[in-house]
């Protein structure tokens, strides 16, 4: 069954996820679910909690089509340089954008779906993706890191959509 993407203001969105410990089949088909639900919403990056499960994964992707699969399991930042301010949107927040300040360039060490270790750094479009999936996998959103007056104003929309 194909993976339903969780919205804001949905509680599983600000919830801790857990390490994976058991790189088995189900991980993978979980990923793969993940790659086409990310696809079909015509997103870049799609992280664990956004279908409802609480652990340390994400996938990504840049390209404009659909070539550059990223799959970052248990991802940890490592290094980090510069700032800069991108705009970002999440497909569990449809029709928001805002612009987030971010690492200009990270270095990032995770897994894949066979539990081999990786490091990977990036910048750019890549860069912001990374640490934006990464924060869903702390329960943090792109609307948290924006300014008391920004957020006000993301209320406002949210509330306006709403009715
Ligand atoms: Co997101």
């Amino acid at each position: 069954m194909a993976l339903q993407i969780v919205k804001y203001p949905d509680p599983v969105l600000t919830e801790m996820c857990k390490e994976v410990q058991n790189f088995d089949t189900e991980l993978g088909k979980t990923l793969d679910d993940m790659f086409e639900a990310m696809y079909r919403a015509h997103g870049v990056g799609l992280a664990a909690p956004q279908v409802g499960i609480l652990k340390r994964f994400t996938v990504i992707d840049c390209s404009d089509d659909n070539s550059e699969q990223l799959e970052l399991v248990n991802p940890v930042i490592i290094e980090v340089e510069g700032t800069e301010l991108s705009e970002e949107g999440c497909l569990s927040i449809p029709g928001y954008q805002a612009n987030v300040k971010r690492n200009s360039w990270v270095k990032v060490n995770y897994f894949d779906r066979k539990g081999e270790e990786h490091e990977l750094e990036a910048e750019g479009l890549l860069s912001v993706a990374i640490q934006h999936e990464i924060d869903h996998l702390d329960g943090v959103l792109f609307i948290d890191k924006l300014s008391r007056l920004k957020r006000e104003s993301f209320k406002r929309w949210f509330k306006k959509k709403e009715q």
